[in-house]
């Protein structure tokens, strides 16, 4: 089959690359035309666990192309597919669909034979069949039909999640479009993937209603871990005897800072602004969004209180940058609010992260950013460790200790545990731990 994708971005290229590999041929389109010549020369924009080897492998075999030209692309198109970005709107949160519509209409300007323009873009509810009738107002005579198809990738975990998905959500009801969109996952066929034809709308929500109960897992555990730490309990354990209730369910129940990234913040915010729109309120969306909002300043309290109630004049050293391991980025990351508020409170922070602190340099100037953890701990008053990337795990903490000034252990992700830390002489502050 042919399919273009137009935006290169993680989604647009994650999903390009991984329908290559099923053997299809696809032409990745962007604006931009310095990602395009980097693209071509095997350079991938992101970090992105095995996707430079997908892209190489893929280019080479000559079922991967890059292009400027979103009209040469489309032509014979079998599938077209927008993943450009939808940001949140500055002011209000809500989706911004400018990027889509505008590709839309291109999309739709460029269409010769028939195709299945398809929305990868997370889209709030009624984009999909809005892209359609614009089209079919500009252009009648043309074939065509809408499907919204989102994706359910991780960061760091993206090539996984489209190979093997859980599911995969297809927003149409029209036969001849469900008969392309099935031809384009038969490859995932094989290992039994569920695949949902449902409405568009239906699709669309999904999408929003999976990122946004996702995050309310997040958010309700990390209250229960301020509990926990009130009343003496130890969170993970709470965690583990709630997952191991198979209605539960254990994914999703780490306590930690709160979540960030580029999905949970944007996807809870916009569909909050729908249910607005709609004269629905979604109260539990709401509390979420403002539980994991207070939390992130919250962990700067517990810094301050780990070293003795403030941190005026001291070395602080920050291990994890990017808002999860594995991946380079730093959209609505934790440390974007903690450092700040650290340094505000009068101290100076050294950070180390292994793939953001490029980004991280950007948004934060005034930082100091260095080579390795161990430089990053040199003289420090306390260890804060804000995500929680494997090389953190496992320490030397005598050695750690014997770099420190100050032996203190604040771990956001309870990556050590209060025993073994405090066996190393550290004072360990972790999340949930009650005394
Ligand atoms: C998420 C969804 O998982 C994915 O399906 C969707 O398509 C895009 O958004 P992603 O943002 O890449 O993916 O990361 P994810 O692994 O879901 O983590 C999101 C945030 O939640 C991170 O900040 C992470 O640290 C935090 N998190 C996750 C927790 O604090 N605790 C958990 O138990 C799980």
């Amino acid at each position: 089959m042919r399919v273009t994708v137009v935006g290169t971005g993680y989604v647009g290229l994650v999903s390009g690359a991984c329908f290559s590999e099923f053997g299809h041929d696809v032409i990745c389109v962007d604006k931009d035309a310095g990602k395009i010549e980097r693209l071509k020369k095997g350079g991938i924009p992101i970090y992105e666990p095995g996707l430079e080897d997908l892209v190489a492998r893929n280019v080479d075999a000559g079922r991967l192309t890059f292009t400027t030209h979103l009209a040469d692309a489309v032509k014979g198109a079998d599938a077209v597919f927008i993943a450009v970005g939808t940001p949140s709107r500055r002011g209000d949160g809500h989706a911004d669909l400018s990027y889509v519509y505008a590709a839309a209409e291109e999309i739709g300007d460029s269409l010769q034979d028939y195709a299945v323009i398809v929305t990868k873009s997370t889209v709030p509810v009624g984009t999909t069949a809005e892209i359609e009738r614009r089209i079919r107002e500009k252009h009648p005579a043309k074939e065509f039909d809408l499907a919204s198809n989102p994706e359910f990738l991780r960061e760091g975990a993206a090539i996984e999640d489209f190979m093997r998905p859980n599911r995969v959500v297809v927003g149409t009801l029209v036969e001849r479009a469900q008969t392309v969109m099935r031809r384009l996952y038969r490859p995932l066929f094989l290992n039994e993937t569920p695949v949902l034809f449902v409405k568009p709308e239906t699709s669309e929500l999904i999408k929003y209603a999976s990122n946004a109960f996702l995050a309310t897992k997040i958010s309700f555990i990390n209250e229960i871990a301020d509990l926990c730490e009130v009343v003496g309990a130890d969170v993970q354990d709470v965690a583990k005897g709630m997952g191991l209730d198979k209605r539960i369910g254990g994914k999703f129940l780490h306590a930690g800072p709160g979540y960030g990234g580029s999905c949970f913040p944007k996807d809870t915010l916009a569909l909050l602004r729908t249910g607005e729109q709609y004269d629905i309120p979604l109260r539990i969306v709401d509390a979420v969004v403002s539980v994991n909002d207070t939390r992130k300043a919250r962990m700067t309290d517990k810094v301050i209180a780990a070293c003795g109630g403030s941190v005026a004049g001291k070395k602080i050293a920050v291990l994890g940058l990017t808002f999860k391991p594995n991946t380079d980025d730093m959209r609505d990351s934790p440390s974007l609010v903690i450092i700040p508020a650290l340094e505000a409170a009068g101290a100076t922070v050294s950070a180390f992260d292994p793939e953001g602190m490029h980004e991280a340099h950007k948004l934060m100037p005034g930082t100091t950013y260095c080579d390795d953890a161990f430089t990053a701990m040199d003289g420090a008053d306390a260890l804060v460790i804000i995500t929680e990337w494997n090389q953190f795990r496992a320490f030397d903490l005598g050695r750690v200790k014997s770099l420190m000034r100050t032996p203190v252990l604040v771990d956001l992700r309870n990556i050590y545990g209060r025993a073994h830390a405090e066996e190393a002489g550290f004072t360990y502050v972790g999340i949930g731990k009650g005394a």
